[in-house]
């Protein structure tokens, strides 16, 4: 059984990536990793914890990491996923309590002590991941693979012109995550844009299934698709984490893939956060990330429907 590591800033799209892979029978959540992001860590531990309730299979420890980007304030988007991370749900609190060790080092533990078997998916902003590496440089060869929700490939970001969220939250942390050798494949949010977004729909037939977990999945969305109603023009809501989550669980939903150097800009108050892909090796350096460019939308929905239905 393949044994992952999720890292997390849970929120609506983490909620539901969340779910998917701890109802997905070919792997196992060893440990869920919370970190700041879309809302203040303690609430985004609340909303993991919430998570592994609703998805009502197993209960994988569930550990509290970095609170804060590394050189500057947290940025939170509430303004985005409601007040509460969840669509204004406000939840009591869940009875799944949290490990008292730190996210890094059971990142650490985990990894360290079983090399070449630990699969990382990061959801959100990536201090728990870097500062892990910073901790113990060795995980970086001793990792199976990591896959990043992150980025926007070529195409716009969602939170300034060119950065992407999880990107731009820390991006001195994003940079070295990229940097470090770790095995890397990341899902940007150009890959969730149109293609694997759920259209009005998708969110009927979801709301009409007797699964109190799929509705569930869609009500925590329900402050993304009053904002991207906004954004797009359209009803229905994006997914970047469930996106990253499929791909995880079966690449072989990737359609269009390239490997490539990438950094991340951490220095220009612009284009901070920007993830710079050197499509045709200008820099004459060797790649570091695998980016994908395109996934099958109808396995994608196809798989997240199984999962949380
Ligand atoms: C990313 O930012 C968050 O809002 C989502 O959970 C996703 O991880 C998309 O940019
Ligand atoms: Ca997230």
């Amino acid at each position: 059984m393949r044994r992952v590591i999720i890292d997390t800033d849970t929120a609506s799209d983490d909620v539901v990536a969340l779910i998917m892979a701890l109802r997905e029978p070919s792997i196992k959540v060893e440990a869920i990793t919370v970190v700041a992001g879309n809302v203040p860590l303690d609430l985004a531990s609340k909303n993991a914890r919430v998570s592994v309730e609703r998805a009502n299979t197993y209960i994988p420890p569930v550990y509290k990491g970095v609170g804060k980007p590394f050189m500057r304030k947290l940025f939170t988007s509430e303004f985005v996923h409601g007040k509460d991370g969840m669509g204004d749900m406000n939840l009591p609190e869940p009875k799944v309590t949290e490990e008292q060790e730190h996210a890094v080092d059971a990142i650490i533990h985990l990894i360290m002590s079983n090399p070449g078997e630990i699969e990382v998916v990061t959801l959100g902003p990536l201090m728990n991941l870097a500062l892990a590496y910073l901790k113990e440089p060795r995980i970086a060869e001793k990792v199976k693979k990591i896959v990043i929700m992150g980025g926007a490939g070529l195409g716009p970001g969602n939170i300034t012109p060119v950065a992407e969220f999880n990107m731009y939250v820390d991006a001195e942390a994003a940079s070295i995550v990229l940097q470090s050798g770790m095995p890397i494949t990341m899902v940007g949010w150009d890959v969730c844009l149109g293609k694997t977004f759920l259209s009005e729909e998708d969110i009927k037939y979801l709301q009409q299934q007797s699964s109190e977990i799929a509705k569930f999945c869609v009500r925590c969305n329900q402050s993304v698709e009053e904002f991207d109603e906004k954004r797009f023009g359209k009803k229905g809501f994006d997914l970047p984490d469930p996106t990253a989550m499929a791909v995880a669980i079966s690449d072989d939903i990737i359609l269009k893939k390239y490997e490539a150097y990438a950094y991340v800009e951490t220095k220009s108050e612009q284009t901070y956060g920007q993830v710079i892909i050197d499509q045709h090796h200008l820099l004459e350096k060797n790649a570091n990330v695998t980016i994908c460019e395109e996934v099958d939308a109808k396995r994608f929905k196809e798989l997240l429907f199984k999962n949380i239905i």
